[in-house]
């Protein structure tokens, strides 16, 4: 499915990837490890297209097609993409909406079929049985963070005032340091 071919890359000059060879199977989970600063990350941006990364060498297929000549979000409509550890939060935008024009872009892309709001309801049920998570995440805002009390109750008995709003301006919030 995936195939990496003595890939290499820089950095401002610097080669960080030297000659990475990799092959991964449908269904298959890879763990890359190493020392800090080995260039796991590196290797990762390169797949997902970061533009500060140059390919020198090499090449990557994905079900044989030639990755490094797809922009990003081509890369990512294909299925390759870089998750978010701590993605933003998207106040009136609810988990549903957002997984549904995620996995609508991506069905159009493959010439698959898109599901409207109540058929992808129920593909969201189902896979959020398989993960053990609440069916209930999935109509609050993305990254839903309580700020106190009330909110997490709000949020809890399915009240919120954003939950189901369409989407509005807030005005930026203080990062959390
Ligand atoms: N933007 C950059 N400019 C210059 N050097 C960089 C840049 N990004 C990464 N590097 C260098 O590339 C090397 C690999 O870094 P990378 O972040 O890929 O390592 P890592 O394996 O993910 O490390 P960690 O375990 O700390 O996450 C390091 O020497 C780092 O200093
Ligand atoms: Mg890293």
């Amino acid at each position: 499915m995936l195939e990496i071919r003595n890939l290499h890359a820089s950095v401002d000059g610097n080669e960080i990837l030297k000659g990475i060879n990799l092959k991964v199977n449908k269904g298959e989970v890879h763990a890359i490890m190493g020392p800090n600063g080995s260039g796991k990350s590196t290797l990762a941006k390169v797949l997902a297209g970061h533009p500060s990364y140059e390919v020198t060498g090499g090449e990557v297929l994905f079900d044989g097609k030639n990755l490094l000549e797809m922009t990003p979000d081509e890369r990512a409509r294909e299925g390759v993409f870089m998750a978010f550890q701590y993605p933003v939060e998207i106040p009136g935008v609810s988990n549903a909406q957002f997984l549904r024009l995620a996995y609508n872009e991506k069905q159009k892309h493959l010439g698959a079929e898109e599901l409207d709001p109540l058929e992808f309801k129920d593909l969201l049920k189902e896979k959020a049985k398989l993960v053990e998570m609440e069916a209930s995440f999935m109509s609050r805002s993305v990254r839903f963070v309580a700020r106190n009390r009330a909110d997490f109750e709000d949020a809890r008995s399915q009240k919120l005032p954003n939950v189901r709003a369409p989407l509005q301006w807030l005005p930026p919030r203080e990062p959390v340091t």
